[in-house]
């Protein structure tokens, strides 16, 4: 049976889940209030870098069972269903800012039909399926959790083949509408309240953020103590308790989600009168593994030297530079006086990301005259790099690989100082 659907927001989140929604034979309308990006949209163009989202999108126009527009309140009236895919940033006082939730819900209320169910899928604080419920203010609509753990870089498959599928619903029925919506995928379904709905996303998310500091921290004993982390992790990860993923090194975390979430767990623990010493001490420490990386490429560089950064994006398989980790690293190596030349497989020459910072074609023009080169997101053609090219136009030959993405005997032979993070 076909649902019909409005999707507000056409974000990694929201273009994704209505494409799909429309691709499992449901009716979807996405809305967004950004008029170019709808209109692009309609021409099947994709704003963002996705894998098989384009195929999709065009197929769902095609199909007319996928339509896009600016005009939420005409969008939403008789849908069965509105999912609300919208920003939650971090605010100044890194609590989630929910204006855009408020925003997207006062330009629809009115016009949801009797008997909607409004599904908030941004990742929110407890409490905040409460919040739209007074907002909404209508006893004909019932609002529910549904949060969403696509990854960017794997979107589609991730919500194609969900590892798990959280309803937060006080109302059985509303629950078991938005169930149906996921009855072609195989996954569990949890169903839960809507506070446990909406703490099991920061959970996750803080989680995340928690391995990806131990394994750093552990990367930076390894290097006080003369370990390799390569090894330490290989032991580790054959644990199944543990289990190898989000076992590797870098130059902390970042991206869109798990900064604005951990800390908005912070605030929504501390706020509910809970000790947050523990996810403060998570994030202290990441800050610190920032600090680690940036010295290590300041004493490699030393003073007014030329660095090549290679990668701009959070992770690789994304476009997304949000809170990237390796525009923090830069910022800060910027305001030491280095001269930065960067490249990233997903962002184009010339592009301003960060003042201070030349954006090029590829590695090999960023190594032009470097003193350094910095591994900052582990794309994986960095490690396909011809490094005695890379090496024939540099000024010195440095490496601070800081994904432990490289090979360090291959460096090392060609006349490379090596530096990973943890590796002997
Ligand atoms: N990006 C991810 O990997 C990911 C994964 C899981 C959950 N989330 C959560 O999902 C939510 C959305 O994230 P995203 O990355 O898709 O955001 P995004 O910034 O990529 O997209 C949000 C879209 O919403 C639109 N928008 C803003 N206000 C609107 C309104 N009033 N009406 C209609 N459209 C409006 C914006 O123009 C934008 O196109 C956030 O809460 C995020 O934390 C994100």
């Amino acid at each position: 049976m076909s649902v019909n659907i409005a999707v507000v927001g056409t974000g990694y989140v929201g273009l994704t889940t209505g494409t799909c929604l429309a691709h499992l034979g449901n009716d979807v309308t996405c809305i967004d209030v950004d008029e170019a990006k709808v209109e692009r949209l309609g021409r099947a163009e994709i704003p963002i870098f996705e894998p098989g989202l384009a195929e999709l999108v065009a197929e769902g126009l095609s199909r007319g069972a996928l339509r896009f527009t600016t005009d939420a309140p005409a969008a939403v009236a008789g849908r069965d269903v509105v999912l609300l895919c919208v920003p939650t940033p971090m605010s100044a006082d890194g609590s989630a800012d929910l204006t855009f939730v408020e925003a997207a819900v006062d330009g629809i209320r009115e016009h949801l039909a009797p008997g909607a169910i409004l599904v908030n899928k941004s990742t929110a604080p407890v409490g905040t399926v409460r919040q739209i419920e007074a907002l909404v203010g209508r006893e004909d609509v019932r609002v529910v959790s549904n949060p969403e753990f696509l990854r960017e870089g794997s979107a589609v498959r991730d919500f194609l083949n969900p590892e798990r599928v959280v309803i937060g619903a006080d109302d059985g029925e509303a629950a078991n509408r938005i169930a149906y919506l996921h009855h072609r995928l195989a996954s569990p379904v949890v169903l839960t309240d809507p506070e446990s709905a909406e703490l099991s996303k920061y959970a996750a998310n803080s989680f995340l953020a928690t391995k990806l500091t131990f394994v750093n921290e552990m990367a930076a004993v390894a290097d006080a103590v003369g370990a390799d982390i390569d090894d330490v992790l290989l032991v580790l990860g054959l644990d199944h308790r543990v289990g190898q993923a989000f076992l590797s090194p870098g130059p902390g975390w970042g991206g869109s989600c798990l900064p604005k979430d951990t800390n908005a767990l912070l605030k929504v623990a501390a706020a509910a009168g809970h000790d947050t010493s523990f996810l403060q001490a998570v994030w202290d420490a990441n800050l610190r593994q920032v600090e680690r990386v940036t010295a290590a490429v300041v004493e490699a560089a030393g003073p007014g030297g030329h660095v090549a950064a290679l990668g701009l994006t959070f992770k690789a398989g994304t476009d997304d530079l949000r809170d990237s980790p390796a525009i923090d690293v830069l910022r800060r190596l910027v305001a030491t006086g280095l001269q930065v030349r960067a490249c990233d497989p997903t962002v184009d020459a010339g592009t301003a990301v960060l003042d201070g910072v030349e954006v090029v074609d590829d590695a090999y023009a960023a190594a032009k005259g470097a003193d350094v080169v910095v591994v900052l997101t582990e794309w994986p053609e960095f490690a396909d790099l011809d490094f005695a090219a890379v090496a024939a136009s540099m000024s010195q030959l440095q490496v601070v690989d800081t994904r432990n993405l490289l090979s360090p005997g291959l460096l090392t032979h060609l006349g490379f100082r090596y530096r990973g993070t943890g590796r002997r």
